[in-house]
C-alpha cells in the first residue's frame, strides 16, 4: 500500500493504472472503524485497484470545537486501511485541496436544507464540494458511501448526476456496535457513562410511532434531541450527549 500526500504525485499513479482495470474509491475524514472497514472490503471485492482518502475537511465543519476535537489517528488509519486490503491512501493537506481557498463551492439548494442541513448551516456545501474535488481526483469507476449518513449519501448521488460524473455512487449497509449504536468516529469521545446510554437512542428510532413522541423519549432519557423526522421512506435522528453529537437513521 503506498501512502500518497501530495496531488501531483497522486496524479501521475494514477494515470499508471491500466485503462481496464476497475478502481474503487472510498473516501473518509479517518479515525477507521469497522464502518469504514467494511466499505474498504467492498470495494476491494468489486475492484482491482482500491484508494482511501483521509482528510478532515474543515469547511464542513461548522462548530470549531467539532472541527478540534474530531479524532485523528493516521498510523493506525492506514494499518487498518491496509489490512482490509487498501492500495492506496490519499492525504492531501488543507492547502493542496483547497487552491482557491473555499472560493468555489457546491451548493444543493432543496435536499440539503433538512436534517443536518438546518442544523449545521454550511455542513453540506462543505461535504458536496470536498466530494466533487476527491472524486475527479480519484476518477473511480465506484466509489462507497455509508448509509450511515443517508443524507449525505443521497446529495452526493444527486451530485455525480448533476454534474455528468463517471463515478458509480454505491450506498453500504450501516454496521453497528453488538448493542446496536451506529459505529462512528465520534464515539472514541464518549464518556463510559454516555457511551452506556447510547444505544438507547438507535432503540427509540427502531420502536417507531409518532416522532414526537420519540423525541419526548430521547429527551426524557438525556438526550439533547436534535431532531426526528422521516423523509424518504426512512426515519432520521440526530441527538447530542454533552459534546458529542450522534446521528443514525433505520428504514420505515
Ligand atoms: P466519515 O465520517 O469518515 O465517513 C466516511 C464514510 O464512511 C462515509 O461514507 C460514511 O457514511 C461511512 N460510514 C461511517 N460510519 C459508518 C458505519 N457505521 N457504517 C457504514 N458506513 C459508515 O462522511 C465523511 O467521512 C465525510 O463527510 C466525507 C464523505 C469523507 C467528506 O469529507
Amino acid at each position: 500500500m503506498q501512502v500518497i500526500k501530495d496531488l501531483a504525485a497522486w496524479t501521475e499513479r494514477r494515470g499508471q493504472v491500466p485503462a481496464g482495470r476497475s478502481v474503487g474509491f472510498v473516501p473518509t475524514m479517518g479515525a477507521l472503524h469497522a464502518g469504514h472497514v467494511s466499505l474498504l472490503e467492498r470495494s476491494c471485492a468489486e475492484n482491482q485497484v482500491t484508494a482511501l482518502s483521509l482528510f478532515v475537511n474543515p469547511t464542513q465543519f461548522n462548530d470549531p470545537q467539532d472541527l478540534k476535537a474530531y479524532p485523528r489517528t493516521f498510523d493506525r488509519d492506514c494499518a487498518l486501511a491496509e489490512a482490509a486490503g487498501a492500495d492506496y491512501v490519499l492525504a492531501p493537506d488543507y492547502a493542496s485541496l483547497y487552491p482557491d481557498g473555499y472560493r468555489y463551492r457546491v451548493t444543493e439548494q432543496a435536499e440539503s436544507r433538512v436534517l443536518c442541513g438546518l442544523s449545521r448551516p454550511g455542513h453540506f456545501d462543505g461535504v458536496l464540494t470536498v466530494v466533487l474535488k476527491l472524486l475527479l481526483l480519484a476518477r473511480a469507476d465506484q466509489a462507497y458511501f455509508g448509509e450511515k449518513d443517508f443524507q449525505q449519501y443521497r446529495l452526493i448521488k444527486g451530485l455525480a448526476e448533476a454534474f455528468f460524473l463517471k463515478t458509480r455512487i454505491v450506498a453500504c449497509p450501516t454496521v453497528r456496535e453488538p448493542d446496536g449504536l451506529a459505529m462512528s468516529s465520534r464515539n472514541l469521545n464518549l464518556s463510559a457513562e454516555q457511551r452506556a446510554k447510547a444505544p438507547c437512542f438507535h432503540e427509540a428510532l427502531l420502536r417507531g410511532g409518532d416522532p414526537g413522541r420519540t423525541r419526548r423519549a430521547l429527551a426524557d432519557s438525556g438526550f439533547a434531541v436534535d431532531y426526528v423526522e422521516e423523509h424518504w421512506g426512512r426515519r432520521f435522528g440526530a441527538v447530542r450527549l454533552g459534546e458529542v453529537r450522534l446521528i443514525d437513521n433505520v428504514p420505515l
